[in-house]
């Protein structure tokens, strides 16, 4: 049985003093429940220490949205992996279409990311998705298989574990417009099978394969229910406790 994941993508929204008072909300609300769901925040780099000091003792994940893959070295502006694992966060997001379009990010360079987050025993969520564009020329899997093969290449069968794939059609980000459940189970459902012919089934069927992309309170259950849907990168709602609560409490 996988379990599922939620993780919220802050994106660049809250400052280490919002992050606090996020956490010091989210923290009232999952007090003494139970949970069966995974839950994960990727905080900007600035708030990851208020986030990891925060949710420290809890069942609350602390994700990095960005990494670099040298351990260190003269890179202006970036941060290392050690230098995340030394305040406490459990791994990072590499790949998000924002990356790969506004930075321009290249498979190479994601893959460098993910192999260098695996190796330091990390997780890695790999957002992988297709363009609206793309979906209309009737590309949508092409791509998305491509993606997940250059994504993983020469990651080893051991490290899988540590490997999340999040679904985000470029179409359905911050715009309000959804995949249908259908659509997100039928490309989440096909990046399970490309992920067997790489690695065999008994990896495939522990895969958590996230769906993201205008993920709501209101069309989390239908999303969080499909066979091969395991979990959701949110990112506008995951920023109000209560709406992110709301998607982690789908099944009501
Ligand atoms: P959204 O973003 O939920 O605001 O569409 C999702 C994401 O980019 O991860």
């Amino acid at each position: 049985m996988r379990k599922k994941f939620i993780a919220g993508n802050w994106k660049m929204f809250q400052n280490p003093h919002e992050t606090r008072s996020f956490g010091e909300e989210l923290k009232k609300y999952i007090y003494g429940r139970t949970t069966n769901e995974r839950i994960a925040v990727c905080p900007p780099a600035i708030s990851l220490e208020a986030a990891t000091e925060i949710f420290n003792n809890t069942a609350v994940e602390v994700f990095a949205q960005n990494i670099h893959f040298e351990r260190e070295g003269a890179f202006t502006g970036e941060i290392s992996i050690p230098m995340l694992k030394s305040i406490g966060v459990r791994g990072a997001i590499v790949g998000h279409s924002e990356r790969r379009s506004i930075f321009s990010e290249s498979d190479e360079l994601v893959n460098k990311k993910l192999k260098a987050l695996v190796e330091e025993d990390m997780q890695a969520i790999l957002c992988v998705g297709e363009t609206l564009e793309e979906r209309e020329q009737g590309k949508a899997f092409d791509i998305v298989e491509n993606q997940i093969v250059r994504g993983l290449e020469e990651v080893i069968l051991d490290h899988m574990s540590l490997v999340t794939i999040a679904y985000e059609p470029v179409w359905a980000i911050g715009t309000g417009r959804t995949a249908t459940p259908e659509q997100a189970e039928e490309m989440c459902a096909f990046i399970r099978a490309a992920v067997a012919k790489l690695y065999g089934e008994e990896i495939s069927e522990e895969l958590i394969i996230q769906y993201g992309g205008s993920v709501k309170p209101q069309n989390a259950k239908d999303i969080l229910e499909q066979e091969n849907i395991d979990g959701a990168l949110v990112g506008g709602a995951s920023l109000k406790v209560a709406e992110f609560m709301s998607i982690i409490d789908y099944k009501g």
